[in-house]
């Protein structure tokens, strides 16, 4: 198995804020991230997929279809927007980049096979926000996945 990882850029701002908090509580909580005008960030996207060169293209998945999938299912929604307005995925929820990255891990899971031609698959998102915090979501293979569900049962049985 072998990986390959595409690095993307997009600014865009967003407020720290819980609607049923009181000022103080908000304050208290997120700090300077609470100004209420929001603040911005240089956002660092890293999309990896994970897979064999194909034996004709000598690639793991082809380059522009992951430029296409990313440009216009991520970079569209979230390039030049204030999250916490324009993102309808957060309407309801408070976008730090642990929810940013879970959404984008999302839309990427949702949209990959329609962009995606090859067998290469999603595994790993990977977000930076400033230079001391990053932010990834692993995506389990569908092996990895079948046995994290045989864990619980076993857990069971000799627990
Ligand atoms: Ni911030």
């Amino acid at each position: 198995m072998m990986s390959v990882t595409r690095r993307y850029r997009f600014s865009a701002s967003h407020r720290l804020h819980l609607r049923d908090l009181s000022e103080a509580e908000n304050e208290q909580l997120y700090g300077k991230c609470n100004n209420p005008f929001g603040h911005g960030h240089d956002y660092v996207l890293d999309v990896t997929a994970q897979g064999t060169a194909d034996p004709v293209t000598g690639q793991i998945a082809m380059r522009h279809e992951l430029d296409r999938l990313v440009r216009e299912q991520i970079l569209h929604a979230f390039e030049h927007r204030n999250i916490n307005l324009d993102v309808k995925q957060f309407e309801n929820s408070v976008p730090t980049t642990e929810n940013i990255v879970l959404v984008i891990a999302d839309l990427l899971k949702e949209h990959w096979s329609a962009y995606i031609s090859g067998p290469a698959r999603l595994s790993r998102i990977h977000i930076q926000e400033t230079d001391r915090n990053g932010f990834e979501v692993l995506i389990p293979s569908a092996q990895e996945e079948m046995e994290q569900k045989k864990d619980p049962e076993l857990a069971e049985v000799h627990g």
